[in-house]
């Protein structure tokens, strides 16, 4: 049985990827889509959230399966017996850092990779451009599948909505804690751009504005964000 592990963090899903599994389904007895657990990594779907969506759109495809996986690509490949990695390329900048991981892989592990060229309808497509995008109101319909839009709809109007729970946010924790007009303030402010997307400079500024009572708050909220970090 020929089985391929089509990795990635898959934050969201979009349809270049889904080009690029359905192509990968056509060629191989089974591909496991394998989504990678980075904690560290500030991502805007959970693990499970992204693992869902996989699910709903690879349901077409009976030798698709969904899997998530911590560590080292070629271990996850070991522990499951697949001896091949697929991966999309979508233009020459991809292929120094995909070159490496494959090289790198092999050296390892003697995991061979396979590069599938990226239908050109989708080859400035990224998912972290389609966050941007759909963050700052652009369309990105066509980018990702419908159910996947519908997710980042509900997601992004979920950060910009006024009020805790802060954390969502991603403020700080002390957030959830201000009180409704500092809370209001800082969304306001939050609105702008998401704290964790701030410099540290306004980070701190922010911080310092959510350790004001909320008497001494300044009520111009552009004042937090507006001299350069
Ligand atoms: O979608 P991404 O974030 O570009 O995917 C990158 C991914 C998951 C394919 C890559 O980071 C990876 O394989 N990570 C697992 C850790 C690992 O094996 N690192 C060594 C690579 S040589």
């Amino acid at each position: 049985m020929q089985r391929v592990v089509c990795p990635g963090s898959f934050d969201p899903v979009t349809n270049g990827h889904l080009d690029i599994i359905a192509r990968a389904s056509g060629l191989y007895d089974e591909v496991v889509v394998a989504v990678l657990i980075n904690v560290t990594k500030h991502s805007l779907f959970t693990v499970d959230e992204r693992v869902e969506m996989l699910r709903e759109v690879t349901a077409r495809y009976g030798n698709v399966k969904i899997d998530r996986f911590h560590g080292l690509l070629v271990d996850f490949c070991a522990n499951n017996g697949i001896s091949a990695v697929i991966k999309g390329l979508r233009a020459v900048s991809d292929f120094e850092y995909e070159m490496q991981m494959a090289q790198m892989n092999y050296r390892m592990a003697k995991v061979e990779t396979m590069f599938m060229t990226t239908n050109p309808l989708y080859s400035f497509l990224r998912s972290s451009l389609v966050k941007e995008i759909a963050r700052y109101g652009g369309d990105v319909s066509g980018l990702v599948p419908d159910i996947v839009l519908a997710r980042l709809r509900d997601r992004l109007a979920e950060e910009l909505r006024p009020g805790p729970p802060a954390v969502k946010l991603g403020l700080p924790r002390t957030a959830g804690r201000l009180s409704a007009r500092s809370a209001k303030l800082l969304t306001r402010v939050h609105c702008h751009a998401p704290y964790t997307h701030q410099s540290p400079a306004r980070r701190a500024r922010l911080r310092l504005a959510l350790a004001r009572p909320p008497g001494r708050l300044r009520t111009d909220p552009a004042a937090h964000c507006a001299s350069p970090g």
